[in-house]
């Protein structure tokens, strides 16, 4: 594997690949877990040559959140993408990506990005399209994976790249599981052991209200707000459980079908978020 810390070094890198080998691109903050190496897998079978990115983006962190303290972890990381087959890993220093403040930013409509997450997280997927603006723009991927883990990021991510016509395929990859359930996470990490062996309940409630729907439960706000109460019932600290249609996450009407429920909380100082497909 290439590991690139510059721009230059990258774009020389990706020039002497010849412009006919098709190129997938895996941005990451780090902090490897079998959920990201399970896209670098994936973007394998979409491309000729695998480029991860590592670079913890201080853009999308409000203040109080964790930028500081986010797990680093760069020799483990290189040894785990080397052993999945990547090509080139990108892991520039804050001055390569930033030498200066970035003053344009890319702001996703409030529809799509001041929802959920957006509401608790004011300001975070305007950083988050920044970077992955960025990250296209210096890598020229043709096409570009995304976990389903975080929902609304791949659908904002989609919605750029289409409506600036990005010539970029975006694809979306499954959620990696632990065996109990809980969607891995850079921020699992956080939980102490009591707060492990809850946070699977996130998920159990997630299915429990994917299982009332199918079974033709049609009042959305009554469910989510049991979800809600479940969760405070064992310690959570939830910031929302949503129904919401897939293509878009706005509010679904009593006969739509082709949902999902999203779900964020804390569990002590750890906010976890999780959804599942209906
Ligand atoms: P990060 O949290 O490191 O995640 C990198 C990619 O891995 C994202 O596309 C995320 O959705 C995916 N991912 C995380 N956990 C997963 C799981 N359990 N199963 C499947 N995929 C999973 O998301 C980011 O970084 C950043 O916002 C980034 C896009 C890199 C921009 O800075």
């Amino acid at each position: 594997m290439q590991i690139h810390d510059t721009i230059a070094g990258l774009r020389a890198a990706r020039g002497k690949a010849g412009p006919d080998k098709r190129m997938a691109l895996v941005p990451t903050m780090g902090n490897l877990h079998d959920g990201h190496i399970a896209l670098m897998t994936q973007a394998r079978a979409h491309a000729d040559q695998v480029m991860a990115t590592i670079f913890v983006n201080r853009l999308q962190f409000r203040p109080g959140e964790d930028f500081e303290t986010y797990p680093r972890t760069f020799a483990a990381d290189c040894q785990r993408l080397e052993a999945a087959g990547v090509d080139h890993l990108f892991a520039p220093l804050e001055a390569e990506m930033y030498p200066q403040p970035q003053t344009y930013q890319i702001e996703p409509p409030p529809g799509q990005a001041g929802i959920l997450d957006g509401e608790f997280r004011p300001g975070h997927f305007r950083g988050v399209a920044t970077v992955v603006m960025k990250l296209f723009q210096i890598a020229q991927p043709d096409a570009a994976l995304f976990g389903k883990k975080d929902y609304q990021q791949l659908m904002v991510i989609r919605n750029m790249a289409q409506e600036f016509n990005l010539p970029i395929e975006i694809i979306g990859g499954e959620t990696v599981r632990a065996a109990d359930g809980l969607a891995l996470s850079s921020r699992n990490g956080y939980l102490s052991a009591a707060e492990r062996a809850q946070a699977p309940n996130l998920y159990r409630i997630l299915i429990k209200v994917a299982e009332s729907v199918r079974a033709g439960f049609r009042d959305w706000a009554g469910l989510e707000h049991s979800a809600v109460l479940e969760l405070q019932a064992s310690g959570w600290i939830p910031d929302y459980v949503a129904l919401r249609k897939k293509v878009d996450l706005q509010l679904p009407s009593a006969h739509d079908s082709g949902l999902v429920v999203l779900a964020a909380a804390r569990l002590g100082s750890t906010r976890l978020i999780d959804n599942l497909e209906v």
